[in-house]
């Protein structure tokens, strides 16, 4: 017999724009009121992160509803993050020139990557698509403010990475997010640190994390490019087990 579990408080979603179903009626309804937590929620979910690819090539460049890019990025807001500094910033990025002038610097560290490799590796990897840059009309760019909260953060006093790992869970979610809107989303980190603080203008203490390709899609693939192309393939779970000591 399935456990029942108890319905889980999505308050963060309490001032979601999205109309989700049954939410429409009163946007500022907690999601808590009409999800419940059950076997069939946790089918979904598994289904939501299998079925999410990093997408290259599939983009069809029609643009997105502002609602949907909000719901994103409330997801993405929503993300746990050390001392609930929430060190995240997020720049979106339509303007056809910025895409064009990521694209080309990108082309041009992809280049660069191809010179370093030598015989297979290189004909392996010539192949295969690294950014959907124009074709997906739209860039969403995470970033990390290490000011945020202030000069103590709560649990950061160890690991500066914490802040951003932190940055990282908020990629995840919106990521999710998006496969769950049918949407697909290309990380791309072919790219000089320095030319995309230059090029969006961000300020000198903020580091850019991610450069996220966000758009319809005419599919999402099964397999993830990167095996199909030949490059490698996925570890099997039990050989990244391990049990009390390495
Ligand atoms: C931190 C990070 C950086 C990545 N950078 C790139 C990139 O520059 N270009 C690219 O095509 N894919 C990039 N990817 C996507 C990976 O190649 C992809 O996640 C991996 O091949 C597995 O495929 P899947 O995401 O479809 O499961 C990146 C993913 C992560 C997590």
């Amino acid at each position: 017999m399935p456990v029942p579990r108890p319905p889980i408080a999505y308050t963060a979603y309490r001032n979601a724009t999205f109309p989700y179903p049954g939410v429409a009626a009163d946007p500022h309804a907690p999601l808590a009121t009409v999800v419940r937590m059950t076997d069939e929620t946790c089918a979904v979910l598994r289904g939501i992160i299998e079925r999410r690819r990093d997408v290259r090539a599939e983009f069809t460049g029609d643009p997105l509803d502002d609602a949907v890019i909000r719901d994103l990025l409330t997801a993405a807001h929503a993300a746990p993050s050390v001392g609930n500094s929430q060190p995240w910033d997020f720049v979106v990025v339509r303007d056809p020139d910025l895409l064009s002038s990521f694209a080309n610097h990108v082309d041009e560290c992809r280049q660069a990557y191809a010179d370093s490799l030598t015989g297979e590796r290189r004909d392996t990897f010539n192949p295969i698509k690294i950014e959907g840059i124009r074709e997906s009309g739209l860039g969403i760019v995470a970033t990390y403010d290490p000011t945020r909260s202030g000069p103590n953060v709560l649990g950061r006093h160890t690991i500066d990475d914490a802040g951003v790992f932190s940055v990282v869970c908020a990629v995840q979610n919106l990521w999710l997010t998006a496969t769950a809107h049918d949407l697909g989303v290309g990380w791309v980190s072919f790219y000089r640190e320095n030319f995309l603080t230059d090029l969006l203008g961000l300020p000198e203490h903020i580091r850019p994390v991610a450069w996220l390709c966000v758009g319809r899609v005419s599919k999402l693939q099964e397999t993830p490019d990167l095996i199909r192309f030949g490059w490698n393939d996925r570890v099997p779970l039990d050989q990244v087990v391990h049990h009390d000591r390495w």
